[in-house]
Order: C-alpha cells, then structure tokens, then sequence
C-alpha cells in the first residue's frame, strides 16, 4: 500500500486525528492476551497528542496492563549511561510528564513495560523486539533534516541504501548544530553541559513496524517531506525509508506545513 496522507488544518487538528488513530491501534489489541508493542517519540509534535491520547484512554478505561512502550531514543551522558531523567533534556523524563502520569492507576499499565533503548547493550532492545513479533504502532516525528529517532542523514557516498535501512539501535554522536542548539536550550550557552551522545531505536527495529504513523506540523519539515513525495529512498532523508513501508500514515498540519502550496 502506498503511503497514506492525511491533511488536517492545523495543530490541534492533526492531533485529535493522531489521538483517534493511536487510540483504534490500542484498543483493537487491548482485548487480546499478548503483548502489544506501541513506539513513541518525544518532541514539540506530540504534546497535544499525548494529552489527547491519555484523556481518551482514561475515559473509556481500556485494560493497558499488555502494553510495552518503546521510545525512540534518550540522551547519553559522558559516563555513557542514559541522563538523569530529572535532566531539561531527558526524554525519559518528557515521557513520564506528558504522558505516563496522566494514566489513571485502573488502567493498569505496568511500568516496568516502558523501554527505552539502553545505552551499554543497544542490540538487546531490538532482539527483545524481534522475539515479540515486531512493533504493533510507531508513531514518528520527523528532524528539520529528515531524521526519524536519531537516526541522521548520511551521505549517499557514505553508505548503501540497504546498510542504512538494516541500522541497529545504536548510541549516536550529536552534531554541533544539535549540541548548539541543547545549550542554548537548557545550559544558558554552556556547551560543557550538554550530552553529546544520544541512543537511538535504529532504522531496522522501526522499519520493521506492521503500521507506522509519522505526524508533522512545523515550516521547517516542509522540505524534507516535499522531497520524500518525490518517491526515492536515500539515506540523505531517513524518512524517505517509509516509502517501500507497506502501512504508513502521514498527518501533516496543513497551516504550517503548507504541502499544497506547491513545491
Ligand atoms: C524524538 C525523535 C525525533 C523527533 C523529531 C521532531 O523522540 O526521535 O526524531 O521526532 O526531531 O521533533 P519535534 O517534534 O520537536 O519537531
């Protein structure tokens, strides 16, 4: 199936349609008694969705107690373990503000069930993966540049199209634009505070997802999805991978993200 695009008009609409969707994915495997394996991703993108996402499961009060999350990634400090979660920057910590605390106790999601790629055995996370059958729903955001996780463009003159596919979670080095921006973010300009290292999901673990919705709602990821609708995978523009996916949806916030402008 080729890829599935979904205009919505602006933020608020693209994550009431996100809500509705991630919500369908839950609750058809709720019922069931295996494990259901959902991905997610931190970022600007995903804050109404997850207060969307925590009221809805809340009121119709499904049974989480089968639910694994699976984070994309988190920061990695210079001991080359995960940041403190109390860190500006950890996504371990966005996760639990934005999303698991607002889970009403009866819903009954097991906190050990929350995973997050780890730093000193990244691999483990994507055999654990593969043993389960896959993950069930990735939801995705999409960098500036077109990176998915952390999972940043290489160029064509550095690897095949296939190694890139094939990429294991693995721990990252940041760019200096990144770390640029972090500093300024969060350590007033110093750059001596900010990680240098992240662990990413890598694109083999995600890829290999049964259904995947990506959201997008800033300017900026314009470019990067113009070009992934001209259809040709490279490792340039990671989010170009989702192309040959067999079951991918793409919400985009029309008002900001102007697709029909043209290109
Ligand atoms: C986050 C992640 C990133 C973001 C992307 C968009 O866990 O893996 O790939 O999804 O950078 O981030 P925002 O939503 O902040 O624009």
């Amino acid at each position: 199936m080729p890829l599935h695009w979904i205009r919505a008009d602006d933020y608020e609409a693209m994550s009431s349609l996100a809500a509705g969707c991630m919500f369908a994915a839950i609750e058809r495997r709720a019922g069931q008694r295996q494990p259901m394996l959902v991905g997610l991703a931190t970022g600007n993108t995903m804050l109404s969705l997850y207060e969307r996402l925590a009221g809805m499961l809340n009121r119709r009060n499904l049974d989480l107690s089968q639910l694994h999350t699976i984070n994309l990634d988190e920061y990695v400090g210079a001991d080359g373990q995960w940041i403190s979660a109390d860190h500006p920057l950890s996504y371990r910590g966005y996760m639990q503000k934005n999303l698991f605390s607002r889970f009403d106790s009866k819903l009954g999601m097991n906190h050990e069930h929350i995973h997050f790629p780890n730093p000193t055995q990244p691999a483990a996370l994507d055999e654990w993966i593969r043993g389960k059958g896959g993950v069930d729903f990735q939801l995705l955001g999409i960098g500036f540049n077109g990176h998915i996780g952390f999972n940043e463009p290489i160029p064509e003159a550095g690897i095949s199209v296939e190694a890139y596919g094939a990429l294991p979670s693995r721990v990252v080095g940041l760019t200096e634009l990144t770390i640029d921006t972090n500093a300024r973010l969060t350590a007033g300009g110093d750059h001596s505070k900010v990680p240098r290292h992240a662990v990413t999901l890598g694109m083999e673990p995600i890829l290999a997802a049964k259904e995947i919705l990506l959201l997008a709602c800033f300017p900026q990821q314009r470019e990067p999805l113009l070009k992934l609708r001209q259809g040709r995978v490279t490792p340039e523009l990671p989010g170009s991978y989702l192309i040959n996916h067999p079951n991918t949806t793409i919400i985009y916030a029309e008002d900001q993200v102007g697709l029909e402008k043209g290109s």
